[in-house]
């Protein structure tokens, strides 16, 4: 076993569930969202759950996962730099990858900053928009993960 494969193997769960985290974080949202129709005090009860819910997912799986998947992710491109030099870093495929890697994060952002403004009942988005948005991060990680295992370029 080398340094890389456990490298790899390691970066591979992170983005499991940094990955499974951003699907389920905004079901919950639009769940909230939808509360809005429902009376008292049954409106309050579930979204008081919902947001315990919301907050434990971003702290125990979705912020820990981002951390590790960005922490094995820098790793490999310091074993790659090692073992083939840093111009890999400029071939289309690692760039796309880096740009849906931003993105994401940028996703990631954007949904725990959304997280603040429910508890404070300040978010402007509907149920629809959530399940509209819903799949972002899945054609994310088919455009990254394609990179990755083609390295595909001109
Ligand atoms: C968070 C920042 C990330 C960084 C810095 C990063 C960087 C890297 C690097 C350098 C490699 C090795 C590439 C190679 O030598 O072939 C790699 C492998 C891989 N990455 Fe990432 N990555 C990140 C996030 C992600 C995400 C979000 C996904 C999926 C959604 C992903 C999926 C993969 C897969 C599947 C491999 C293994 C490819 C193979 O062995 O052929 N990575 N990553």
């Amino acid at each position: 076993m080398t340094a890389y494969d456990l490298a790899r193997g390691l970066h591979i769960l992170a983005v499991i569930a940094w990955m499974a985290g951003l699907l389920f974080l905004p079901r919950l949202y639009a769940y909230d969202a939808e509360q809005a129709a429902k009376p008292e005090p049954l409106r309050g009860e579930m979204q008081a759950l919902l947001r315990t819910w919301q907050t434990r997912l971003l702290r125990i799986i979705v912020n820990p996962a981002m951390i590790l998947a960005w922490g094995f992710g820098l790793w490999l491109i310091h074993l790659d730099t090692v073992a083939r030099g840093a111009a890999f870093l400029l071939e289309p495929w690692m760039l796309t990858k880096l740009a849906g890697v931003l993105l994401l994060s940028g996703w990631h952002g954007f949904l725990a900053g959304q997280r603040r403004k429910i508890a404070a009942g300040a978010s402007r988005y509907s149920s629809r928009f959530w399940r509209m948005t819903n799949e972002v991060p899945f054609l994310l990680a088919i455009v990254m993960v394609l990179s990755v295992t083609t390295e595909w370029r001109f």
